[in-house]
């Protein structure tokens, strides 16, 4: 499928599912090589755009990992609202492990930003982030940001978990948006 409407708005792919197995295999091998059972990490995966990037990660790594699922919101249709909502009753006890927060995508930042911040009281050895998807010209903090997939241009995308107003999350591959106003 090259193109996808949803509603009035058409998206075209801008990464086929193919280019997304073989870069999540390579970020999979670079985190491997951080991380061992002896420490086993905690994953956090920030719902719901994460789930099906946590769930191709985590399968790609040699060390065992603990992964919790955890919602936070933001984003209204195309929009960063910047009010930033944080499941922390979800949250693991972090208490001498190390952390690694799987996002989907970081965009303006803003939900990192307000997130990353609150791990400092909780005791974690360590705490880096793994996002599949970077829009350098969106981003408007200065984030660490230790494993990212792909640096893609400040346009709306859907698909591989990535919706528009719940919808396209179950396409394989990353569709951008042709007919933005
Ligand atoms: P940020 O807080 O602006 O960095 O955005 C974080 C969240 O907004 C992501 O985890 C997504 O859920 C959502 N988001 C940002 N950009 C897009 C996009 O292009 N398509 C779909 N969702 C997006």
């Amino acid at each position: 499928m090259d193109v996808v409407k949803l509603g009035e708005y058409q998206f075209k792919e801008y990464l086929s599912a193919a280019d997304i197995a073989r870069r999540v295999a390579s970020l999979g091998a670079e985190i491997n090589k951080d991380y061992t059972s002896e420490e086993p990490p905690i994953v956090i995966a920030l719902l719901n755009g994460a789930f099906i990037f946590a769930a191709d990660l985590c399968r790609q790594f040699d060390f065992e990992c603990q992964l919790q699922l955890l919602r936070v919101s933001s984003y209204e249709g195309m929009e960063s609202t910047g009010k930033v909502k944080i499941d922390h009753a979800a949250e693991p006890d972090m208490t001498d492990r190390h952390v690694i927060i799987v996002e989907d995508i970081v965009d303006t930042g803003n939900t990192l930003a307000a997130y990353l911040p609150t791990l400092k009281s909780k005791g974690a050895k360590s705490v880096r982030v793994c996002s599949l998807l970077l829009k350098p010209d969106a981003i408007k903090h200065d984030l660490d940001l230790a494993y990212i997939g792909f640096e893609i241009p400040n346009e709306f995308v859907i698909g591989y978990g990535l919706d528009y107003n719940g919808r396209g999350r179950n396409l394989a591959s990353i569709y951008s948006i042709v007919n933005a106003d």
